[in-house]
């Protein structure tokens, strides 16, 4: 009987070590894959921090009310020109001449455009009034939030003439009212 106790003595021992050798490999084994997963988070490009689309594209012009029918208002920032039409609507005129490339002044005493480049000439809706251009200023999408208008300067739309659906107009009160 006491050899018997001897023996069994021995294989307890060694058992208990092996399941201790097998819970440190599993522990290390789940450091090891915690650390490179840590890493690896660490390690990869994020994306960049959320903003609205072509947010800094956006050119805020101002009030409607604050542009009168039938007048051209410069805008530094985003290099273009605001127009209101007589009857009410909104375009944002690229600046540049489609002929070359020159900055197009408003000549108000004239009331159009005149590129002094090349003579060309174009009327308070970009259309073309005189040669060489071959087509109409380019313009820029508008939008009409709160009463406030606008401009996105980051796609200019290239156009060959003016047209009637190229005019972005305020909604009217029985509009909102409808929805
Ligand atoms: S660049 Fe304007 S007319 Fe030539």
């Amino acid at each position: 009987m006491p050899n018997r106790r001897k023996e069994k003595a021995p294989a307890a021992g060694s058992s208990r070590r092996s399941f201790l050798t097998k819970l440190w490999f599993a522990l290390g084994f789940v450091a090891l894959a915690e650390f490179i997963a840590v890493a690896f988070a660490f390690l990869r490009p994020g994306k960049p921090a959320a903003r609205p689309e072509n947010a800094e594209a956006i050119v805020t012009a101002g009030k409607i009310d604050a542009f009168a029918p039938d007048s051209v208002t410069a805008f530094v920032r985003g290099k273009f020109y605001l127009t209101r039409l007589a009857d009410g609507g909104f375009l944002a005129l690229s600046r540049k001449c489609t002929h070359l490339g020159c900055t197009v002044p408003w000549v108000a005493t004239e009331n159009k455009f005149a590129c002094p480049c090349h003579a060309s000439a174009f009327d308070i809706g970009g259309n073309v009034i005189s040669p060489p251009t071959p087509r109409a200023l380019d313009i820029y999408p508008i939008f009409i939030e709160n009463d406030i208008v606008k401009v996105d300067t980051s796609k200019p739309i290239k156009r060959s003439e003016f047209k009637a659906e190229q005019v972005t107009y305020p909604k009217k009160v029985s509009d909102r009212i409808t929805g």
